[in-house]
């Protein structure tokens, strides 16, 4: 099984960005968190953090035949991006969405998800765990 697991804008600055919402740890740390999982599953996985919401959409149309699924915390995207939910649609990868923070519980803007119409779960709330739970998602899923 191999999977992509992508993160957008900010998400790169997690440590040092808001920590009272995101937590102190680090993107490396997550990315070490996830890699650490997947090695003792034997899931192949990339992951890839971008703030450009076109670098996103060449990201998941370059995962067309080759991921099995894709984790995605779009960030600020979730809550703008036709362009992300579209390109989700077009590759038809499994994919499920992470939240760090609990959106549903914070400011109205954030409450709606365009990418949640492409994704087979959305995660929220359950910090770092919640990448976790996302690929166990697709394990349960996927052959
Ligand atoms: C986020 C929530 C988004 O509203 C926000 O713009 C982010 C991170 C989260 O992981 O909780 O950048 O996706």
């Amino acid at each position: 099984m191999k999977i992509l697991v992508i993160n957008g804008p900010n998400l790169n600055m997690l440590g040092i960005r808001e920590p009272d919402i995101y937590g102190k740890s680090t993107y490396t740390d997550l990315v070490s968190m996830i890699e650490s999982y997947c090695e003792g599953e034997g899931i192949e996985c990339e992951c890839f953090q971008s703030n450009h919401e076109g670098a996103i959409v060449d990201k998941i149309q370059e995962a067309y035949g080759k991921v099995d699924g894709i984790v995605i915390n779009p960030a600020a995207y979730t809550h703008t991006s036709i362009a992300i939910l579209d390109a989700l649609k077009t590759v038809a990868v499994p994919a499920v969405e992470v939240h760090i923070s609990d959106i549903s519980k914070r400011e109205e803007f954030r409450q709606h998800s365009f990418v949640s119409a492409a994704c087979v779960r959305t995660i929220k709330g359950l910090g770092f765990e919640g990448y976790i739970e996302a690929i166990k998602e697709l394990q349960k899923k996927l052959p």
